[in-house]
């Protein structure tokens, strides 16, 4: 999350929306273009940061908020990117709704045509670095967790390499599955790549789902994987998580009994995360009255 004190009095809105594809309600395709300015190089994987100001109305689906930012202040968020570093032209995200968030709210009121704030300071270290040129890769998301993988999917899926690349992406409903057709065109001509979907919530789809059903562990516990792409990951196959901080949790636990280390900037290691937002802290145990009455809850309380 990118919300600091702004420093700059007022920052000029520097970029326009160029396309605006509503994937579901809760899930749009944005691509922003610079305005006047060029973008700078990046690397698959890599974000920035998008912001609006707070005097910018929320869309309908946004929940009423109870104390509303300073109009002029400049609300930002990270994003990670979507286009392929060598697309030039504009930068494109994919953003899941938060109803009661602060950002998302306003930019889903968006329409074409319209100002935004584009950071030109991309970073991240959450790309194929660290990974041997032939390295087999797993790439796993949950919602909007799936945006780096496009970008990395479309720049680096070249025909020559003998890297192995599978997709797993978790959602609730196959309506949200962005990018589903290109993925599943991408798998098609590229026959070291395989594309998992997985939906979490089957009893609602309008047809049958023929698909893995669950969540992304699952289908990494259960042999779903090793069927669909034909070959079971060892420790040397590199694993990048995005998405949730849950998902990123659980996903890490699984990887961790096999074997799998996480890739630190001091520790090289073959799991890779991008956590779109912290884990909140589990609400601490009430501290008995009986233990405050002895004097121990005393210590307790000052530690807490
Ligand atoms: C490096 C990085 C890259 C990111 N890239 C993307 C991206 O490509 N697409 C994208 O949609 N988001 C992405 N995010 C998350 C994004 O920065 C915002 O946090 C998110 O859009 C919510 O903003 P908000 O102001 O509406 O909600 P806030 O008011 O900031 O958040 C309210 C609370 O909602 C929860 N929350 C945040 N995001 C979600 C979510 N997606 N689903 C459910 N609960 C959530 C958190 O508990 C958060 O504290 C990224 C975050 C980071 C750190
Ligand atoms: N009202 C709606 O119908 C609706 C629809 C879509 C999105 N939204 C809103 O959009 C926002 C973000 O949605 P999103 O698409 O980014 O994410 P999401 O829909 O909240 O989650 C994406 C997928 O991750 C799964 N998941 C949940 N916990 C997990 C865990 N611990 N491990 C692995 N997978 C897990 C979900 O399964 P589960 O089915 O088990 O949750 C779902 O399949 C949320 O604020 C949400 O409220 C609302």
């Amino acid at each position: 999350m990118v919300d600091g004190p702004e420093k700059v009095a007022r920052l000029e809105l520097n970029a326009v929306i160029t396309l605006n594809n509503e994937v579901s309600p809760w899930l749009r395709i944005l691509q922003v273009s610079p305005d006047g300015w060029d973008l700078p190089n990046s690397v698959p994987g890599q974000y920035t940061t998008l912001g609006l100001y707070g005097c910018t109305p929320r869309c309908a689906l946004g929940s009423a908020e109870s104390s509303p930012p300073e109009p002029t202040k400049l609300i930002r968020r990270a994003y990670s990117i979507v286009s392929s570093p060598l697309v030039r032209d504009f930068m494109a995200f994919y953003v899941s709704l938060v109803p009661d968030g602060v950002f998302t709210p306003r930019l889903f009121n968006l329409k074409i045509g319209d100002r935004i704030w584009l950071s030109q300071r991309i970073t991240g270290s959450f790309t194929f670095d660290h990974v041997p040129a032939d390295g087999n890769v797993i790439l796993i998301a949950n919602g909007s967790g799936l945006a780096p993988f496009v970008s990395m999917l479309s720049t680096h899926l070249e025909l020559s390499t003998q890297r192995r690349v599978v997709l797993i992406h978790g959602v609730r409903h196959s309506w949200d599955l962005g990018y589903r057709s290109t993925l599943m065109a991408m798998q098609h001509l590229r026959p070291h790549f395989t594309y998992l979907p997985v939906i979490s919530r089957p009893a609602s789809e309008p047809v049958p789902w023929k698909g893995a059903t669950g969540h992304v562990q699952d289908v990494w516990v259960n042999g779903t994987l090793e069927r669909a792409c034909g070959f079971r990951p060892g420790p040397d196959t590199h694993v990048f998580l995005c998405g949730s901080p849950h998902m990123i949790e659980s996903m890490t636990d699984v990887l961790a009994r096999e074997g799998f280390v996480e890739q630190t900037p001091n520790k090289p290691g073959q799991i890779h995360v991008e956590r779109y937002w912290p884990k909140k802290a589990e609400p601490r145990p009430a501290v008995p009255a009986v233990l405050v009455a002895s004097g121990e809850g005393a210590s307790l309380r000052k530690s807490g």
